[in-house]
């Protein structure tokens, strides 16, 4: 007995269609990609660093003002401490190797994340990077480095208590104001390689309006035609915020 299975229809990309403007990508299967080729975890890492700056371009190209990829959780200090030492390294490295270059091409660098507890050096490159590329207007590249959505939420409070607001002047808007993104606008489209569908506690806060669109492939592995088709998904989708269809 044969079961018809209709080809799984694919939304087409719209060239002039709506365009996220804030794109955020949990860059999830860099172990799981260099263990299927038999290479170390650390080289699926390095794939995905290379990898960050297809899609980076690949963006500018379509529009998108602000990508926000997920690098380092408050969790993934557990890892084990090479796994940590060489990610740390990478950053660091990355920065070295691209900051020119990102620079000149008027690329602004945001940190979201806790800078406690990153090396003194690192968090030296890092503030530095931040600071050179602060007027670039191209495209916002937010790093969510050392980043936990309840910690941002956490810290959030925390300075807003130390500002002294009273319990009537706190708004959404005060703690939008107050979170490492404050200024950024919310994501519209967060996407997960990797196959999993999890947030991770990834933009906690921010994301509470996104569409989510998760793909199997591996991070290293997520080229310019599968964002597009991310997008295109996106296209499709009606986004009501609550709301009824008009
Ligand atoms: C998830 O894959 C990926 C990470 C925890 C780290 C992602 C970091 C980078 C791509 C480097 C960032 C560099 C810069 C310059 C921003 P995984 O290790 O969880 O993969 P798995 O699920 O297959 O084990």
């Amino acid at each position: 007995m044969g079961v018809a299975v209709s080809a799984e229809s694919k939304p087409e990309f719209i060239p002039n269609g709506p365009i996220p403007q804030h794109v955020g990508i949990i860059m999830d299967g860099n172990g799981r990609w260099a263990q299927a080729r038999g290479l170390p975890r650390t080289m699926g890492h390095r794939a995905g660093t290379k990898n960050i700056r297809r899609i980076l371009e690949e963006s500018v190209r379509l529009g998108i003002k602000v990508l926000t990829v997920y690098a380092f959780s408050t969790e993934n200090w557990g890892r084990p401490r090479a796994e940590v030492n060489h990610l740390m390294r990478l950053i660091s490295q990355s920065i070295r190797d691209e900051l020119d270059e990102l620079d000149a091409n008027g690329v602004q660098i945001r940190h979201s994340g806790r800078l406690e507890g990153i090396s003194p050096r690192l968090r030296e490159q890092i503030e530095y990077a931040l600071e050179r590329t602060r007027n670039n207007d191209t495209i916002i590249l937010n790093v969510a480095f050392n980043y936990g959505g309840r910690a941002e939420i956490v810290d959030a409070i925390k300075e807003i208590i130390r500002k002294g607001y009273k319990p009537e002047d706190v708004t959404e808007e005060l703690v939008s104001q107050h979170l490492y993104t404050a200024g950024l606008p919310d994501p519209d489209l967060i996407i997960r390689t990797g196959g999993e569908y999890r947030l991770s506690n990834f933009l906690t806060w921010q994301a509470a309006y996104a569409e989510y669109y998760a793909t199997p492939t591996y991070w290293p592995d997520f080229d310019e035609a599968e964002l597009r088709a991310a997008i295109a998904e996106f296209q499709h989708r009606e986004r009501r915020f609550g709301l009824v269809k008009s």
